[in-house]
């Protein structure tokens, strides 16, 4: 049920569709019984009924045509359902017009979809001018976003094609924003970049998400990136049926069917460590040396596995027992400071030494987490003596 003020919004004549979306109650977008059938086919989207939560990132994810992107595209009215009603602030879309309810919401897709004739700071500032912000305002709201994702002021003037894809996204997502939409969809917007630069990209959206705190409705075929980004998971299965609707913890430890525990795959219970804290792991001692700045390695052979630190005693590398010179082999993933056990694990796991490396909020070496120590404090967690 609507919450009173979105209802009476709702009501209200004269609100713009953003102001009537501002003022929405903890429930920012409804789907009811909602279906889409492309010309006689079998449903895209079959009687979808789902609430998104205002403030939060909800990820739909599932296989390939299962009907994410439809059910997406139905909320701003890129498609029109066949049957059902989608309202947004408590007011059926189908009573706003189309171009005024896709402005009220920012729109992120897989290829940033930017306009290729026009520079950077015009891309962001579209939909500024669009809503009739003159011409020095937008541009200047668009310098700052460009800010606000990460990117230098210089790339203002360049074009779409003078970046790169993840640069091309992040202005993709400053272009969403320049509205400031309390409403973002966003459809596999960091699929097409490499796996590096897409973890910077996630985690560069959690701490937008945590100053902004907008409705955004992400879609992507990662489980990984599903349960990372997702406040709530649906997981849609073929026909736009949604299998499963929880908290990502929630689906990975108690998957609720057998279509729900393949998608999640066989690492689920790998990955549902990523929600256990990993701060009563004990840190050991590292035995490190130092290494100059010319790359010499200043220790002697030694008959265990030998930590080689920077000056300011950030980790370089591994010395195997018994090597000497510039022999360092490089290091497995590092556990920093409020990491998960997942990291924990992971860190012990990836280093050559079998001892992860653990390091403090600046980067420095901070100790050492072995493997058995962590599976005991997964076996506490279990049992809820952490
Ligand atoms: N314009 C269209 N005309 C006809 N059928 C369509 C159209 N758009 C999508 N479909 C069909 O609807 C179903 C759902 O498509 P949709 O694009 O919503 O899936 P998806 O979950 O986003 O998939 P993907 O992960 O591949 O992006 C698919 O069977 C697709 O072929
Ligand atoms: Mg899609």
């Amino acid at each position: 049920m609507a919450a009173p003020e979105a209802t009476a919004a709702a009501q209200g004549t004269n609100a713009t569709a953003q102001e009537t979306i501002g003022r929405a109650g903890t429930a920012m977008v409804e789907f009811s019984r909602v279906s889409k059938i492309y010309q006689a086919g079998a449903p895209a989207v079959e009687n979808l009924s789902l609430s998104v939560d205002k403030g939060k990132i909800t990820v739909f994810v599932g296989p390939s045509g299962c009907g994410k992107t439809t059910s997406l595209r139905m909320i701003n009215r890129m498609v029109e359902p066949t049957s059902g009603t989608i309202t947004v602030g408590g007011r059926d879309v189908a009573s706003i017009p189309a171009p005024e309810l896709r402005r009220s919401m920012g729109y992120v897709m897989q290829q940033s979809g930017l306009l290729p004739h026009r520079t950077v700071v015009d891309n962001i500032a579209t939909v500024l001018r669009l809503n009739k912000v003159p011409r020095a305002a937008a541009r200047k709201r668009a310098l700052e976003l460009l800010e606000t994702v990460g990117l230098p002021a210089g790339m203002a003037r360049r074009y779409p094609n003078q970046l790169s894809g993840g640069q091309q996204q992040r202005v993709g997502v400053a272009r969403a924003l320049a509205a400031d939409p309390p409403v973002l969809l966003m459809d596999e917007p960091f699929s097409a970049v490499d796996p590096v630069v897409r973890a910077e990209l996630q985690a560069e959206l959690l701490r937008l998400q945590r100053e902004l705190a907008k409705t955004i409705i992400f879609v992507t075929h990662d489980i990984d990136e599903a349960t990372l980004l997702g406040d709530k998971v649906a997981v849609f299965a073929t026909g736009g049926r949604v299998a499963q609707y929880a908290p990502p913890e929630e689906i990975l430890r108690a998957p609720v069917d057998d279509f729900v525990a393949n998608f999640v795959g066989r690492d689920r219970g790998f990955r549902h460590l990523s929600f256990s804290p990993g701060t009563d792991v004990p840190l050991h001692r590292a035995p490190t040396f130092l290494m100059d700045d010319a790359g010499r390695n200043q220790a002697a052979a030694s008959a265990a596995w030998a930590l080689a630190v920077d000056g300011d005693g950030h980790p370089l590398g591994w010395l195997p027992p018994g090597a000497s010179g510039l022999e360092i082999v490089p290091g497995g993933s590092l556990f920093h400071p409020g990491d998960s056990l997942r990291n924990a694990l992971d860190a012990a796991l990836s280093s050559p030494s079998g001892q992860g490396v653990a390091v403090d909020a600046d980067g420095r070496v901070a100790g050492l987490v072995q493997a058995p120590e962590v599976l005991a404090a997964i076996d506490a967690a279990r049992e809820g003596r952490s």
